[in-house]
This record gives C-alpha cells, structure tokens and sequence, in this order.
C-alpha cells in the first residue's frame, strides 16, 4: 500500500487525490494548498485525508512515500526538489519545471537517492494515443510524412506562463512519444491579445528527424474545444480527435502515389487511392488512473516510467525552444545541443525586465 500526500488541491489536483484514493495499492493520507477554501472542499469531499497549508509538514511524515504535485508550474521545482531530498518519490505534473536546467537538477537529484520520478503527461498513457504510436511502429502508416495537432478552446487564461507552457507540453509529448525522438529544431510564432506579455494564441513549426514536420497550433483564445491530431503517412492517414467519446481515432486508407514509369513531363501521373476508413475500438480506462498505477508500480518495481523525468526534460527543453524563437520573430531554433533560454527572456518564456 503506496501511501500518498497531494500537493495543489486546485482544478486537477482533486482528480489525482480521487484516483489514489481509488486504486487498491494507494491511499492518500493528506493534501496540502495555502487556500483554505480548496482544503475545505477536500475535507467534504474525503473526510479521511488529513490536511494542511504547509506542504512541508508532508515531507515530514514518514507513513507517507510518495509526493504528487499539482502546484502551478513555477513553483514545481522549488517542491519536488525538497520532497526528492526528504526521500520521497515524485509524481509531478506537467510541465516538470519552467527551466531545463532544474529539470536537469530534478533528474540528478532523484537519480542521486534512487527514487521514482515520474510527470503527468497524462496523454502517453491514453488508449488511442499508443493506438497511434503502434500503428506508426508496426508500419501500417507508411513513412510518416508530417503531423498537424490543434489544442484550442476558450480560456483557461493563466497567469504566470503563456499558453506554450500551459498546452503545447501536451503535443509535444505526445509527439516525442509517438515518433519515439526528439525534435532538431523549432519556430514559434504567438501573440498576447487579451493581456500584455502573456501569450494567449501561439503557432509552432517542429521538424523531426528524418523530415517529418509537426504544426502546434495552441490557444486560449477559441471559440470550440478543439482537440484534434492528423498523422499522414506514406500508406495511411489519421485523424485522432480527442473530444470525441466514441470515434477518438480514424485511419483512412488514404493515399497518393506516383506512377514509376511515364515518357515525358507532361505525362507525370499520380494515382490517387481512396479506400476504406477504419475506427478501432479502444479502451475507455480513465488515462490519469493509468498513469497513477504506473506510478505506483514504477515504484514497486524500480522501473523507469514512460513519462519519466527524462521525457519530461526532453519536452520542456522543446518548450523553452519554442519560447525562444517566440521571443525572436520566430528564428530557427536547434535542439542538438541543448536549447538555452535567450538572454533576452526568462526561463518561464516571458521578456525580461
Ligand atoms: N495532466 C493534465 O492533463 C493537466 C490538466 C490540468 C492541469 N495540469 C497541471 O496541474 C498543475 C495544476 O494546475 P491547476 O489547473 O490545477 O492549477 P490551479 O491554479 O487550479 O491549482 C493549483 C493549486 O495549487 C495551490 N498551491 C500553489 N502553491 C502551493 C504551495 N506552495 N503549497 C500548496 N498548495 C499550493 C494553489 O492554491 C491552487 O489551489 C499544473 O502543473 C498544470 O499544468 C495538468
């Protein structure tokens, strides 16, 4: 029996805190956030789980082994690095920090102790998205082409980072997962129109190895929920709808393919094939139960998690990147050697003073 504190009883935080209490292999035995409104709420909610304004007094607790943290983005660091040195594992939500480097702290720092580091990139553990990455293993796509992913909707407008570090996370986890890599490089073009300095609407281009391009278009500005991800490859094509209940995924044996053979230009053919479309069935388990008996059987086993630290590095480092460009007119920016904040912004994206 895995013994958790929550840390962040805000919007998500009270979906961990139910999933723990759910699973056979995990309690929660007490939750933490400086507004006493939201632990009001978790005591009605789960009159069992102790709670307090002071997350410290968790670290504290020796009947507690693992920390889950739903704070804000700037204050994970500062969180997960002292429940790392109080010996506690670590299950924090995306992003894993606002800066490469302390993720890199964060990574070295549960590595040093041993312990199970593990982001909520919540999408790796959905049914259709390992649909999509099986699909693009077993090759049945083809060669991929290029990947166009829209995440829009009307607000949330957050206030201490732009909507890159609030959504685009997602799609870049989702695609490192799915592609098995990491990016080469990034252009971000995005513009603040409701608040100063704080991006609401943002457009990414991301190349992968390989020539396989990737389009993010991320914003808090919409006015339909839009979740919606297409995979074309050389042999099929995808469409990955997210909001729908029943049809989240589409393949469509869909394709164009040049004639190997013709005399002269002008008789340059290219046949086009427009075939069946097919919508696997997937499995409806709740993707953040998933991800929290991942957590606990990383744990119990001494595995490394499928969003491990590393994963979370890797997207966070595509993040500032694009951040960087952002800040830039949208120049080229590389990922080979790692992709440092500009000087002329900080590390959460925003221009410094
Ligand atoms: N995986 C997903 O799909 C998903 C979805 C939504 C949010 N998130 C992530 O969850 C995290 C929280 O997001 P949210 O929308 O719930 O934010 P929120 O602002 O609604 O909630 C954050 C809570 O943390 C509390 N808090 C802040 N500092 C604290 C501290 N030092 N000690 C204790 N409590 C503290 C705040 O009082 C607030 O109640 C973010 O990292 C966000 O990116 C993930």
């Amino acid at each position: 029996m895995l013994r958790v504190g929550v840390v962040g009883c805000g919007y998500w935080g009270p979906n961990l805190i139910r999933n723990f209490t759910q699973l056979p292999d995990s309690e929660v035995a007490a939750c933490s956030d400086l507004n006493e409104g939201r632990l009001d709420r978790m005591r009605t909610l789960y009159p069992r789980v102790e709670t307090t304004r002071d997350y410290t007094e968790l670290l504290a607790r020796d009947d507690i082994a693992a920390i889950i943290i739903a704070t804000p983005p700037q204050t994970h660091f500062e969180v997960a690095t002292k429940a790392l040195e109080a010996g506690k594992h670590v299950f924090v939500e995306k992003p894993l920090a606002t800066s490469s480097r302390d993720c890199e702290l964060l990574l070295g720092a549960a590595k040093k102790r041993g312990l199970t580091l593990m982001v909520g990139h919540t999408f790796v553990f959905t049914a259709a998205v390992n649909k999509i990455k099986e699909l693009i293993k077993s090759g049945e796509l083809g060669e991929i082409f290029y990947i166009n992913t829209t995440r829009v909707n009307l607000g949330i407008f957050q206030e201490s980072i732009n909507v890159v570090w609030d959504l685009a996370p997602h799609d870049i986890s989702i695609m490192n997962y799915i592609l098995d890599s990491m990016p080469e490089e990034v252009c971000a073009h995005g513009h603040p129109y409701i608040r100063q300095k704080v991006e609401d609407v943002a457009f990414l281009n991301v190349k992968y190895p390989g020539n396989i391009m990737a389009h993010v278009h991320v914003s808090w500005l919409n006015p339909n929920k839009i979740r919606k991800t297409t995979v074309v490859g050389s042999k099929k094509m995808l469409v990955y709808d997210d909001v729908s209940s029943l049809e989240k995924i589409r393949i469509y044996d869909k394709g164009v393919t040049v004639q190997p053979h013709y005399d002269t230009f002008g008789e340059f053919q290219l046949s086009y094939r427009f075939g069946d479309i097919f919508i696997p069935k997937l499995d409806d388990s709740e993707p953040l139960k998933v991800a929290c008996q991942h957590f606990i059987h990383c744990i119990e086993k001494d595995a490394v998690p499928r969003s491990s630290g590393q994963h979370g590095l890797d997207v966070v480092r595509v993040i500032e990147a694009a951040n960087e460009s952002l800040r830039n007119s949208g120049v080229r920016v590389p990922l080979h050697s790692g992709a440092a904040a500009s000087p002329q912004s900080d590390s959460s994206g925003r221009k410094k003073k």
